[in-house]
């Protein structure tokens, strides 16, 4: 088939569920990963003949069961690095980069100037936290730790992908002896999470693409005990950070003021709820006192 046939071919199958210029990078970005095809060959030389066209047509078709393109491709880019990702793993958001820079301003800004800094990321999935502070603070000892062996084994081909060197923790966090269980008394300058925390009834307002193929074991909480894991982490963190220790979180946007008020009743100073580029509650950043 020509290019320009199966470019066609993508606006006809996927016209209703996608606005043209996403169908667009779609075409764009598949033709590159599997073909090697550059965007500008794309427009030049429409009438090329694409020889093997299964696989693209394979890839059409998972588009159009709202199969996520970070999936079909096995990657993504976060906080201008790449990442391997497949259904054991979240797709790194948006707004969990925007947590990677507040810890970065944070760190440049602090006044203690140790050089020995021990950085735990808990529920690190594709490990796009951690291998973020890593690469950016290269000083620094980071520590990823999650449940899912499956979602270790791409954040490890993730360190190799990005030449950093994060030591992994697989372990239940939830365990009331998580500390002592896991972590042979290493202590943590900052702790960082993007736990579990959208509540059951909010799958409603979720995309199928989401719903279908992202890890549940990664997104969803319970409605009664939505705070499950900020509990779990703050108790965690109150032994697990050193002195002057910091935590930060990414937080459901429906649940600043209750993540704030869980943090203050184990108390934690200087509390700081932040909002994301859309204005939303989105991020927490609280002191060991
Ligand atoms: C929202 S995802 C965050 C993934 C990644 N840090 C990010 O920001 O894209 C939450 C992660 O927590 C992990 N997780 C879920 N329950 C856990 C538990 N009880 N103990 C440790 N990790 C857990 C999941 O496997 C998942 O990787």
């Amino acid at each position: 088939m020509k290019l320009a046939q199966i470019k066609n071919e993508f606006h006809n199958v996927l016209r209703k569920l996608f606005p043209k210029e996403e169908i667009d990078t779609f075409f764009y970005l598949i033709s590159e990963k599997f073909y090697g095809i550059k965007r500008i060959d794309l427009t030049m030389y429409p009438e090329k003949e694409v020889k093997d066209e299964a696989l693209i047509l394979e890839a059409l078709e998972l588009l159009k069961q709202q199969k996520p393109i970070q999936y079909i491709l096995g990657e993504t880019e976060f906080y201008g690095l790449r990442y391997k990702v497949n259904e054991d793993v979240l797709i790194p958001r948006p707004e969990t980069e925007e947590l990677v820079e507040w810890i970065l301003n944070w760190y440049s800004k602090r006044s203690e100037a140790t050089t020995d800094i021990n950085i735990l990321d808990i529920g690190t999935g594709s490990g796009c936290i951690a291998i973020s502070l890593a690469k950016n603070l290269p000083q620094a000892k980071v520590y990823g730790f999650d449940f899912s062996k499956n979602a270790l084994k791409i954040a490890k081909e993730n360190t190799k992908y990005n030449s950093v060197n994060i030591e992994f923790v697989e372990g239940d966090i939830l365990n009331e002896d998580a500390f002592e269980t896991y972590f042979n008394n290493d202590k943590f300058d900052v702790i960082v999470s993007n736990p579990p925390y959208v509540r059951a009834k909010e799958k409603q307002l979720m995309k199928p693409n989401v719903l279908d193929y992202e890890p549940h074991l990664a997104l969803f909480v319970e409605d009664d005990n939505p705070l499950l894991f900020y509990n779990a982490i703050a108790k965690f963190a109150k032994k697990a950070l050193r002195t002057n220790g910091v935590l930060f979180f990414e937080i459901n946007e429906y649940l600043g003021q209750e993540t704030v008020l869980l943090l203050e009743k184990f108390n934690y100073k200087n509390i700081v709820l932040k909002q994301d580029a859309f204005g939303k509650d989105r991020m927490v950043k609280a002191e060991l006192n």
